[in-house]
């Protein structure tokens, strides 16, 4: 069973976009998912508020990879500010296939990553329910 979401999902698993790291970044974040170990990890380079570049790593299944590779090119250009507010259902929009309450902690991973990188970047604390 395949659909042009899914083959979009395996796209950005096989090919991640903005993969790798950056050595002068102003943000560096990592956080896995409790429930399998899987990991992302973000660089972001911050100038005046936006996001001049960014790049993530990491291993996992296809879901937890595929959102990080589509979030990092939504978020370049943004300002942080901005993506104080991104939330759930816009990960899942970006995915665009239903998903299990467990593949739902694999596709929020990347966002929880930004979230808490941003956070911390601009001193302030990420509500529980962010
Ligand atoms: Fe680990 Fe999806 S199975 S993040």
């Amino acid at each position: 069973m395949t659909s042009p979401e899914l083959e979009n999902i395996l796209d950005h698993y096989r090919n991640p976009r903005n993969y790798g790291e950056l050595p002068d970044a102003d943000i560096r974040v990592k956080d896995s998912n409790p429930l399998c170990g899987d990991v992302v990890e973000m660089h972001i380079k911050v100038r005046d508020g936006v996001v001049e570049d960014i790049r993530f790593r990491g291993k996992g299944c296809a879901i937890s990879q595929a959102s990080a590779s589509m979030l990092t090119e939504r978020v370049r250009g943004m300002r942080l500010e901005d993506i104080k507010s991104i939330d759930r259902q816009q990960i899942l929009d970006m995915l665009g296939i239903e998903l299990s309450p467990v593949r739902l902690k694999c596709a929020l991973l990347s966002l929880k990553v930004l979230k808490v990188g941003v956070y911390g970047y601009l001193g302030e604390k990420l509500k529980p329910e962010e």
